[in-house]
């Protein structure tokens, strides 16, 4: 862990240090839309909504195209029979985004819990509610089961690009490119997920990447557009270096900020961390969106200044920290990033109430990955 700070000066000296900002002709604003119109007609009540800010729905303004798409990740379904907290959650939030009708759905990863076929059937069943456009990408839990193969059979390969009203989206994978460092020690399948189900990395290392090939290919991707082209770019772990003990990151994000280096208007949004986030390194900017699931903690070192974060979650209430957040930006007053939490209005202002300086060796024991994580 003591590593992890002389890393990230690193990590601002190589990206940081030209004073590069992402460019300023993008609007990003994040909301949840909650229609308690909708639900109180429904089957749900109204009143029991208040934990539901679940979606992340963002507006691209570029010159005169608008483009309206929607984010749900970390859904984590385990079968019905165990749990139907996350399924109800996942499920009312892929009705909200069809009572909307956004241009599309990005679905970020982590559908399932442990990558179980029951899970992803579920998942594939509740996905049906949603009949505009769906995209995907996997996260560690729908992958490492049977590393990737029933998810690819359900919902498709990637990495993957669309150009869409002037915006060239990405999905990338950044789950299914680690060495089997599971196999080599004789693990079982179900054994693997046991250690990822944690975010354990103390046996499996840095999976988090895109790996040799999908650089290959972001660069000759991008290289298909204009520099000044809006690009968003879609990946379940973050695009920097948050929290390696985590995979709060990926481990080439040296050569992803080379690669998207001569792009001046690139959005990284990103799933895995289940909390509200937000980071400029050079020219991109990062998003972090919100799990429909449970929300992560902050982890003990490495958020992002940019960040504003959430107020430290109530362990006692299973709805509390999820939110939904607002980025706008004008040429006025460029990026407005502003996080809101559903039915608290609480922001942090102090350290003491961030979640992220008081954490460690308190409320947030260190896990097993901490304390043997190895450089
Ligand atoms: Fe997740
Ligand atoms: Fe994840």
């Amino acid at each position: 862990m003591g590593k992890i700070h002389p890393d990230r000066l690193e990590m601002h000296k190589v990206l940081g240090g030209s004073k590069r900002k992402p460019d300023d002709t993008v609007t990003v604003s994040r909301r949840t839309f909650l229609h308690k119109s909708i639900i109180a007609g429904g089957a749900v009540g109204a009143a029991t909504y208040g934990w539901l800010p679940l979606i992340n729905t963002m507006d691209i303004a570029h010159a005169a195209n608008n483009i309206r798409f929607a984010w749900v990740s970390d859904t984590h379904l385990y079968p019905k029979s165990l749990n139907t907290r996350f399924v109800d959650k996942a499920n009312r939030a892929f009705k909200e985004i069809e009572a909307m009708k956004p241009d599309f759905m990005i679905f970020g990863g982590d559908l399932a819990q442990v990558g179980m076929p029951e899970e992803l059937d579920l998942g594939e069943q509740l996905l049906r509610a949603i009949t505009i456009p769906k995209y995907f990408i996997p996260g560690e839990h729908d992958w490492y089961l049977d590393m990737g193969k029933l998810w690819e059979k359900k919902f498709g390969g990637s990495p993957w690009s669309k150009d869409i009203k002037g915006v060239h989206f990405v999905g990338l994978n950044t789950v299914g490119q680690a060495p089997d460092f599971w196999s080599a020690k004789g693990m079982t399948a179900r054994e693997r997920m046991g250690h990822i189900e944690p975010l354990d990395g103390s046996v499996a290392g840095p999976w988090s990447g895109l790996g040799p090939e999908q650089l290959k290919w972001l660069d000759s991707d991008l290289r298909k557009v204009k520099n000044n082209t809006p690009i968003v770019i879609f990946s379940h772990n973050p695009l920097y270096e948050y929290y390696p003990p985590w995979n709060f990151w990926v481990r080439d994000w040296r050569e992803v900020h080379e690669i998207v280096r001569p792009y001046s208007n690139v959005t990284n949004v990103h799933g895995h961390t289940h909390q509200v986030l937000y980071n400029e390194i050079g020219g991109m900017r990062s998003i972090g969106m919100l799990a429909t699931a449970w929300p992560w903690p902050y982890a003990p070192d490495g958020v992002p200044k940019l960040t504003v974060p959430h107020v430290r979650v109530d362990p006692g209430d299973p709805y509390d920290g999820v939110g939904w957040s607002d980025i706008q930006y004008s040429s006025q007053k460029g990026l407005d990033n502003e996080y809101k939490m559903w039915d608290r209005d609480v922001f942090a202002t102090a350290a003491a109430d961030s979640g992220t300086s008081d954490n460690t060796g308190l409320t947030l024991r260190p896990r097993i990955a901490d304390r043997i994580w190895q450089y």
